[in-house]
């Protein structure tokens, strides 16, 4: 029997990669902004929302496939792009990519990632590439040639990152990017031993310090390094305009990643992007962002019926996934449960964890009576703390 056997949920992995990795990592990855408000609110919402199920329907024959953009997926959920996965377990990124091939699941490779964009969409082919742009259209540019030449397909730009975010658990935990070494980390390393010899000691004999190697067209800087003109240069200057002429000139599937507000999916539809993706970053950018269940219905309702709409922030149940699709979400994305599975037990952790959401989500399809995604509507949801009877039915 495997010895994941006793990991029955997302937060168990959770809770096991809180012990392996040192604080300083481990709150990189769980934490968001200032009060972690938007954080605490993402998962929040979920609560707000509870099922009524239809019984006795013939669920025998079950399917969580869904086709999005052209592409059948075998599950409606799959991993956001999560940057600097190195610090998490070695080779982090070939392990998801990997996982992501193998459970036909959709895979957006961060603009942050330390694996090459070139070995990754060989290693999963229909990999989605996120890019974090400067406002210079002949940078994006060519980093739009070295993902054509790659192979990638899609490009998804992350609109929520225009200046740095306030981590205050990074800063007093002194976890930076470009990262330096203080003795607090050292201490905490120390303390960290699997960690220090599998992650931290053979990513530095093997592939020495991870690099951003997809943030721009050319091998980026070592997360170590302080660049002249900053890995974030440049994005505060980026807007709807420079996403007009990317679509003129990227013929292939593009998308925004970050939307919140109504008019900015409106925007991102008569713009011609292929897509958006409803998020607040996991609660790591602004700090009181709504939730992206909650700003689910209003973007839907801004954009024409074609465009997909997808969402990530705070889904670690199949129940969560099934009511994001119940309000009309195509695609669940998620960030932070691939990055435990991952610090727990490697490629065996991630596909854990995706084995975990999966089954959820199948046995929760059959008691909601539904034989597939289709089936998965606005009826069956309520909202938990609605009046028990209107007022006109008291009248
Ligand atoms: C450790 C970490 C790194 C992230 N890096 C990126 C990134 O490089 N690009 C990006 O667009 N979003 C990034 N995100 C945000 C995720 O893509 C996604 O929006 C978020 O994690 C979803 O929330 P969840 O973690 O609650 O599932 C990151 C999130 C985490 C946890």
């Amino acid at each position: 029997m495997s010895a994941l056997h006793k990991f029955l949920s997302v937060g168990d992995f959770e809770r096991e990669a809180k012990k392996r990795l040192p604080k300083a990592v481990f709150e990189y990855v769980r934490g968001g902004t200032e009060d972690e408000v938007a954080l605490n609110g993402n998962r929040a919402v979920f609560e707000q929302l509870v099922f009524r199920a239809r019984g006795l329907r013939d669920v025998s024959t079950r399917s969580q496939a869904v086709t999005v953009l052209g592409h059948t997926y075998a599950s409606p959920f799959g991993f956001a792009p999560t940057g600097v996965n190195s610090i998490v377990c070695r080779d982090c990124d070939s392990k998801l990519a990997r996982e992501a091939a193998r459970s036909q699941l959709p895979y957006i490779v961060s603009g942050a990632s330390n694996v090459a964009i070139e070995t990754l969409s060989k290693l999963a082919p229909h990999c989605w590439y996120q890019g974090y742009f400067p406002g210079d259209r002949t940078r994006i540019g060519n980093i739009a040639d070295r993902l054509d030449a790659a192979g990638v397909r899609t490009i998804v730009v992350t609109i929520d990152t225009c200046v740095g975010a306030n981590r205050e658990n990074n800063q007093r935990n002194d976890f930076t990017i470009p990262f330096q070494l203080t003795t607090k980390l050292i201490g905490s390393g120390l303390m960290h031993p699997r960690w220090l010899l599998e992650v931290f000691a053979k990513t530095m004999f093997t592939t020495g310090t991870p690099r951003f190697v997809n943030m721009y067209e050319t091998m980026g800087p070592s997360i170590t390094e302080n660049t002249t003109d900053g890995f974030r240069a440049g994005r505060d200057r980026l807007s709807w305009e420079d996403l007009k002429w990317l679509r003129d000139r990227w013929p292939e599937k593009l998308l925004v990643k970050g939307v919140m507000h109504p008019k900015d999916a409106e925007i991102a539809a008569s713009v011609g992007m292929d897509a958006v993706i409803v998020s607040n970053h996991g609660g790591r950018q602004l700090d009181s962002a709504i939730a992206p269940l909650q700003a689910l219905p209003d973007v839907i309702r801004s954009v024409p019926k074609t465009l997909p709409v997808l969402i990530d922030g705070g889904f670690r149940r199949g129940t969560d996934v099934l009511k994001a699709i119940a309000l009309g979400a195509k695609l669940v994305f998620i960030g932070r449960p691939q990055l435990y599975g991952a610090a727990v037990a490697g490629t065996e952790g991630i596909a854990k964890v995706v084995d975990i959401l999966r089954s959820e989500i199948d046995r929760d399809l059959a008691l909601l009576g539904c034989k597939d995604l289709s089936e998965v509507s606005l009826d069956l949801v309520s909202i938990r703390n609605a009046p028990l009877i209107s007022t006109t039915q008291i009248d």
